[in-house]
């Protein structure tokens, strides 16, 4: 079993390491497994426990805490996040130190009931500003939501200047030298989990940063990885540049941004994208780029389609289906948010056509916004089929650019158009 660790006479290090995890939630590559960290502040009047651990790693936890402070002397528990690898030795937690306060976001309330299934639950819903003292120690909570679930919160301890940072700042690197001083070169795994995990929310970030920047910092105490107290502010102006937009040197301000990627098996829905564009770059103010997926890289398609006002995706239907580069591409918009912006689709096909509208229900599933039905053309364009594809394009960016309102239906044309029905069906009844 380890020590606790000493960030400084008042402040301890109670977390768990797990060196043999090598995925996290599914999804993430962990090669140098994690740590899951929990930190304990010593006030005059008290003793905080700030988050817990996977509650597979109870034991290493309640040694820790054990070695730093009795059950009785806690009067305080923060959770920073409510996800289970920091919430899982609450319950325990809680049965030895009954008389301890629980403060969690206000965001929290819910996910705490559900977590814990109890409606007895006692606890202090926070938010940015509020403080709970310790007599000469004092915390006060900064609410970062979505970073990276809605809950989730910072806190500061205002007179040694340390920021419990939850998962912001963090990443799965396990070292038991623990100081980014100390420990080896974990640049991949902080720039990695920023990617997969922060990424998505990156206008939250962006709002975290505002709240966070204009604090003194000596240290940052995240919950997974190293805790950053050599040149703490590094790390904090790293997320900054990962959060700002990459395409705010090479557009006008006043410009919009629609990208127009294809796939072709005989070079039809070459043919469709190839005018798609034409059509788009007739509306003054859009900025039209045209990527072929057979030759591109989805990592790096996600780059431009984070930045992009649009994107119209073009595939052709083999064996009832999207090509599979034009769903990587799909999958790959998991890692950003792309919710709002604008989609479409459009192929060719030889005989079923199943394509277009499979990847605009997935588009749609993105809640991207699909103002225009998707162009599918049978074989080879002709060249009505090509001006067609041209106006798809206009009109896209038309809708880029607020051109095209949304259309209102005036009551009058519904009451004809139910008439007409109506019509129709007498006369088949008939
Ligand atoms: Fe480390 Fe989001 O839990």
């Amino acid at each position: 079993m380890t020590q606790p660790v000493w960030l400084s006479e008042r402040v301890q290090w109670i977390g768990a390491f797990d060196p043999g995890m090598r995925s996290f939630d599914i999804i993430l590559k962990t090669p140098n497994g994690t740590t899951y960290n929990a930190y304990a502040v010593r006030g005059s009047e008290g003793v905080a426990v700030i988050d817990t651990v996977k509650a597979e790693c109870a034991e290493q936890f309640f040694a820790h805490l054990e070695a730093v402070a009795r059950y009785d002397e806690i009067k305080v528990i923060i959770l920073n996040h409510l996800e289970p690898d920091h919430t899982g030795a609450l319950p325990e937690l809680m049965r030895r130190a009954p008389q301890a306060k629980l403060y969690i976001s206000q965001s929290a309330q819910l996910m705490l009931k559900a977590l814990l299934n109890r409606k007895d639950l006692d606890f202090t819903a926070v938010i940015t500003g509020d403080t709970v003292s310790l007599g000469d120690r004092t915390l006060r909570f900064l609410h970062t939501p979505y970073l990276h679930w809605p809950d989730t919160q910072c806190t500061y301890l205002e007179e040694e200047f340390i920021l419990f940072s939850g998962d912001v700042f963090g990443c799965h690197f396990c070292d038991k030298r623990l100081y980014n001083d100390k420990v080896g070169d974990f640049r991949f795994a902080f720039e990695y989990y920023y990617t997969h995990i922060m990424r998505p929310f990156r206008e939250h970030v962006i709002n975290a940063l505002a709240l966070i920047e204009p604090l003194t910092i000596n240290i940052i105490a995240p919950t997974h990885g190293p805790i950053l107290r050599d040149q703490p502010t590094r790390y904090i102006e790293r997320y900054r540049e990962l959060s700002a937009q990459r395409l705010q040197n090479e557009i006008n301000a006043e410009e919009k941004t629609l990208i127009v990627f294809y796939i072709s098996a005989y070079g039809s829905t070459t043919q469709m994208a190839e005018m798609i564009r034409e059509g788009a770059e007739q509306v003054p103010g859009v900025r039209v780029s045209l990527y072929d997926m057979e030759g591109g890289d989805t990592d790096l398609f996600v780059d431009l389609v984070e930045d992009a006002d649009g994107i119209l995706v073009g595939s052709p239907t083999i064996n009832g289906d999207a090509v599979k580069p034009a769903w990587d591409l799909l999958s790959s918009f998991a890692k950003i948010n792309v919710r709002g912006k604008l989609a479409g689709a459009f192929g060719s096909y030889g005989w079923s056509g199943e394509a277009v509208r499979m990847l605009e229900d997935r588009l749609r599933g993105l809640k991207m916004r699909l103002p225009l039905e998707g162009v599918r053309i049978k074989l080879i364009p002709s060249l009505e089929e090509l001006e067609q594809c041209r106006q798809y394009g206009l009109e896209a960016a038309e809708h880029l650019m607020g051109v095209n309102a949304p259309r209102v239906l005036e009551m009058a044309d519904l009451l004809a158009a139910r008439k007409q029905t109506t019509e129709e069906l007498s006369v088949v009844t008939i």
